[in-house]
């Protein structure tokens, strides 16, 4: 089992839960980080989970806020210990064509799904490096790696999750830090459910496997990364698309 200290993203949300569970029950300790603001449905996603056995702590930031990382890594490092597993699962979808596709859109994507990643590896990689020992997983996207129309904002932050990876994992290859992406398909989460059900279908359709993904089929490779077995993979990006995308 492992006994490490695990901060996950966007831990509430449909990815997040699912991640949470299963590094609980491969035996880390999980700090499920929420949305500043969202207090009150945070607590009772908390209490929800309590009744199905799993016993998270909660920690309220805003990831796509430099200082806000910064006070929100030292609260629960102050509380809890020092955080050796940092999974950056937190984003947002605000799809249009670029012809709808305002600054305010670009911006949002590109702060939460993209500046965050680097805000939240900045304040824990340089301990997780003087301990010799952490693993940081970033979740991007199957969109970042083959463009999706529609998705300009989210297909940009999410390829540059990667290449921010594939930097931060050289950095960390020498100190047992790893640095990993995951690059999701279409998971049945409220994300892609929020899309219309034409477009979902269409998708669907594509897909080889000729279905959506499950959360826990995502949350199964991101606790093998986030494991003390995952030493010799660092840079790495795991398709999980049901054959979506083939490289
Ligand atoms: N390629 C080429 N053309 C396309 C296309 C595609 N993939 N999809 C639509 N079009 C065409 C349509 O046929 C239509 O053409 P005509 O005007 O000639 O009829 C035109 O583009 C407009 O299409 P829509 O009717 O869909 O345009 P819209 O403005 O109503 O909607 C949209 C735009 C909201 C972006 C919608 O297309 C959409 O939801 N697309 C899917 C975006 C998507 O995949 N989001 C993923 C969210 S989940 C997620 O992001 C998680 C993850 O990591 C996978």
């Amino acid at each position: 089992m492992e006994n490490t200290l695990a901060l996950v993203t966007g831990g509430t949300g449909g990815l997040g839960t699912a991640i949470c569970r299963a590094l609980s029950d491969a035996g880390h300790t999980v700090i499920a980080n929420y949305f500043t603001g969202l207090r009150e449905q945070a607590m009772q996603w908390q209490q929800q989970q309590a009744a199905d056995g799993y016993k998270f702590a909660l920690a309220e930031g805003d990831v796509s806020d430099f200082d806000d990382c910064a006070r929100l890594v030292a609260a629960i490092e102050n509380q809890h210990g020092c955080i050796d597993v940092l999974i950056n699962n937190a984003g947002i979808t605000r799809d249009g064509t670029l012809k709808n596709l305002s600054k305010q859109k670009w911006d949002e994507v590109i702060s939460t799904n993209l500046n965050s990643v680097f805000y939240m590896t900045k304040q824990v990689i340089e301990g997780m490096m003087d301990r010799g020992y952490g693993r940081i997983i970033n979740i991007s996207s199957v969109n970042g790696q083959r463009g999706q129309f529609g998705q300009g904002n989210y297909s940009a932050a999410k390829a540059g999750v990667h290449g921010f990876s594939m930097a931060a994992a050289q950095e960390g290859a020498r100190k047992g830090v790893t640095v990993n992406s995951i690059s999701p398909g279409y998971v049945a989460t409220e994300m892609v459910m929020a899309m219309r059900p034409d477009v979902i279908d269409h998708i669907t359709n594509e897909v080889p496997v000729g279905r959506l993904g499950e959360p826990w089929e995502v949350a199964r490779v991101a606790v093998f990364l986030a494991s003390k077995d995952s030493s010799y993979i660092t840079g790495a990006d795991m398709y999980i698309n049901g054959g979506l995308y083939m490289h």
